[in-house]
């Protein structure tokens, strides 16, 4: 039997790859006509992401299509607060609600439940690695603590977190509380991937970029750092990127103060900044998910220049966040034959 290469694995060790490997963030989503056809016949985006039969589908159209080198898991970040009772729902055009949590409220929350609510979740990921390619990567994923928080607190999106950063301040004890029971039953939910197939795992801070120097050790850094050594308590070597989006220069020390394997990059680190932390370790991203949407020469010269700087280095290529519904899907074609066509 001949060897199977994961090669974001082997990245994840370390390794330098030419060319590198490639997934994208959102790969499985609305740009793709199959996901819309799947996602018709769900009733609601959570029904879509507890169905084990309807989330390997989404999963799959991607890898079909494009060949990527990694799969990630269908679900959502906030089936973590859905699991705690917090009534979320995505309403058309809305984006994501829920019952908006105070002080009170985080005191009461319980562990008790949780991975049972979660359970056709872990089911999608098994059956995914029996259904994926050998050489596939099969990634597993959830919120970190600060981004969940802010959705949780707020009960909706918002541009800037405000309620969240407010709730910290006034409430410091109950909101380190929240932070803390969420870095530890995401923590659970991580091994429970880890069992049932995934190779890696992905932990998505996206509103660390609104994070202050302090709170983004206290709220984003040490969170993360308390998830993936609960994780690592448990089994040793699993892997981990660790993605801050809008951290900025706070990103210098993020690797070692989490413990992540991978720092994921969005599109406004500069490149000569991403070569910095790649002398420390694997680094993901960072194309400009409006490149994949303008295509063309505005396309090319995004990839080009990622792998000029970091291409030499040990690099998963990826996008800088996810990819939006406007892209075409013959643009990505474009972007992974490019990518795959260098030398
Ligand atoms: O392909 C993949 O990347 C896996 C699936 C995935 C989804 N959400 C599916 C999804 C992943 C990894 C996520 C993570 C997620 N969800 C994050 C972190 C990454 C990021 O994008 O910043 C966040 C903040 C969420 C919360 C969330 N989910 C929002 C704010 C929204 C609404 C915005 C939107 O794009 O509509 C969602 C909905 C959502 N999650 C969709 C998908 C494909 C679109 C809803 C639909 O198809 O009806």
């Amino acid at each position: 039997m001949s060897e199977i290469r994961r090669k974001v694995l082997e990245v994840l060790d370390g390794k330098c790859l030419t060319p590198p490997p490639i997934w994208l963030m959102r790969q499985a989503g609305r740009y793709l006509p199959e996901y819309r056809e799947t996602r018709a016949k769900a009733g609601s985006f959570l029904d879509l992401c507890y169905t084990p039969d309807l989330a390997v589908e989404v999963t799959l159209q991607p890898i079909r299509r494009y060949a990527f080198d990694a799969a990630i898991l269908f679900s959502d970040i906030l089936v973590i607060p859905d699991a705690l009772h917090r009534n979320v729902r995505f309403e058309e055009g809305h984006g994501p609600k829920m019952d908006p949590i105070d002080a009170d409220g985080i005191a009461r929350l319980g562990a008790a439940g949780v991975s049972n609510h979660l359970r056709p979740v872990i089911e999608t990921v098994s059956r995914l690695r029996r259904e994926l390619p050998a050489e596939t990567t099969l990634l597993g994923f959830c919120g970190a603590p600060w981004t969940v928080a802010t959705y949780m607190i707020a009960g909706h999106g918002t541009p800037d977190q405000a309620p969240a950063r407010l709730f910290a301040y006034r409430h410091p004890k109950e909101f380190e509380d929240l932070l803390a029971f969420l870095a530890d039953i995401s923590a659970d939910y991580l091994v429970e991937q880890i069992d049932a197939g995934a190779d890696a795992v992905q932990i998505f801070d996206s509103w660390a970029g609104v994070l202050g120097e302090e709170e983004f050790a206290r709220f984003a850094a040490e969170p993360v750092r308390r998830m993936i050594a609960s994780v690592r308590a448990r089994r040793p070597s699993a892997k981990v990127i660790a993605f801050a989006k809008g951290a900025g220069l706070l990103l210098k020390d993020y690797r070692q103060a989490t413990g992540a394997d991978a720092i994921g990059l969005d599109w406004s680190v500069p490149l000569s900044f991403a070569a910095e932390l790649q002398k420390d370790g694997p680094v993901q991203g960072n194309l400009d998910p409006m490149r994949v949407v303008a295509g063309g020469a505005a396309l090319e010269s995004g990839i080009d220049r990622i792998l000029d700087v970091l291409g030499n280095g040990p690099l998963i290529f990826n996008l800088g966040h996810g990819i939006t519904p406007q892209a075409g899907p013959e643009n990505v074609t474009a972007l992974v034959s490019r990518v795959r066509g260098r030398r």
